[in-house]
């Protein structure tokens, strides 16, 4: 599902919409230099899934504040939310004053590696953009987005898109077809400065980009199969090393038959893909024996490509 085309009940003159903002996993996550800003490089292809946060956003004119509501109470919903930040960010940039109310309903998990917080950010800026009537250009989106977040970039160009640099610098490309995903979180989270210094200071060095990665990195289109050829995830060795459960639910996937299986982003949750929905159902079973995770069976988003 392509994020700006699932805006729904809005007129270019309407005060009120609703967006509903993907999860993503991360097919091939490859992280590369520190650069001199202290964060990263990386290279990776990101894809949005079909499990949803939904992002309501109502302008109050006549009023200045920014007011954010949410279904789940650990989350803060003052000036540190992401979702305030970007409403605020989008408002500066655009010289605007108005008051705005956002309804977040939280179905993705927290902290888990999928991009949930991102995803709501991009929500909010293309829900903005809309509602103000702004006009702006993806590339003034991708701006306010990567002020808030490496991640926020990539939600704007889904549902499949290879990113880089610190992960501004966004491409869709086209995956053919759809898979089962199953994602399986085991209840805790991991933190990602946590993960990234884990892996400098437990790493021998950088290994260059794959011939393989480097040769998707040209293509316009890829294919299931030959992403299976190029799955990983270098925060895989860190994390697993801290967290061997995470590794167990790796192996179980694939033993249930993922064609795939991967931690996402820097953890905790770990998703394996299949081709099949009864293959993908019968892994879901298997896992819900232990009431510590949390399961979910989802689509991978598609659509077309910007
Ligand atoms: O940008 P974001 O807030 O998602 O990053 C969280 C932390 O992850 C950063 O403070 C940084 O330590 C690390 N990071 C990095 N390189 C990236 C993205 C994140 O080192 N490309």
């Amino acid at each position: 599902m392509l994020l700006r085309e699932v805006v729904t009940k809005a007129s270019p003159v309407s005060s009120e919409l609703t967006i509903l903002a993907p999860a993503k996993v991360n097919l091939i996550l490859r992280i590369l230099d520190r650069r001199s800003d202290g964060y990263h490089n990386l290279w990776s292809v990101m894809q949005t899934v079909a499990l949803q946060d939904e992002v309501r956003i109502r302008l109050r004119p006549g009023h200045e504040d920014i007011r954010l509501r949410c279904d789940v109470s650990e989350l803060a919903t003052d000036r540190t939310n992401l979702v305030h930040r970007a409403a605020s960010a989008v408002l500066a940039r655009a010289e605007k004053s108005s008051g705005i109310e956002v309804d977040l309903r939280k179905r993705i998990p927290m902290g888990a590696g999928l991009g949930g917080g991102s995803s709501d950010a991009a929500a909010t800026i293309i829900g903005l953009n809309q509602l103000l009537q702004l006009n702006w250009s993806m590339t003034q989106m991708t701006e306010v987005g990567q002020s808030l977040g490496s991640d926020v970039p990539f939600f704007l160009y889904g549902p499949t898109a290879i990113v880089s640099g610190r992960g501004e610098t966004v491409r869709s490309i086209a995956m053919e077809g759809t898979r089962w995903a199953v994602l399986v979180n085991p209840g805790f989270g991991v933190e990602t400065k946590w993960a990234y210094n884990e892996l400098a200071s437990t790493r021998v060095g950088v290994r260059p980009l794959a011939r393989l990665h480097q040769e998707i990195d040209h293509q316009q289109r890829l294919t299931w199969n030959e992403l299976s050829a190029a799955a990983e995830n270098d925060f895989e060795s860190p994390v697993f090393a801290a967290h061997e459960v995470l590794r167990e639910i790796k192996q179980t996937l694939l033993d249930q038959g993922a064609d795939i299986a991967l931690l996402s982003g820097s953890g905790a949750t770990v998703f394996g893909l299949f081709a099949d929905e009864a293959g993908a159902r019968r892994a879901e079973a298997h896992f819900l024996r232990d009431n510590r995770l949390k399961v979910f069976v989802v689509l991978t988003c598609s659509g077309p490509v910007v």
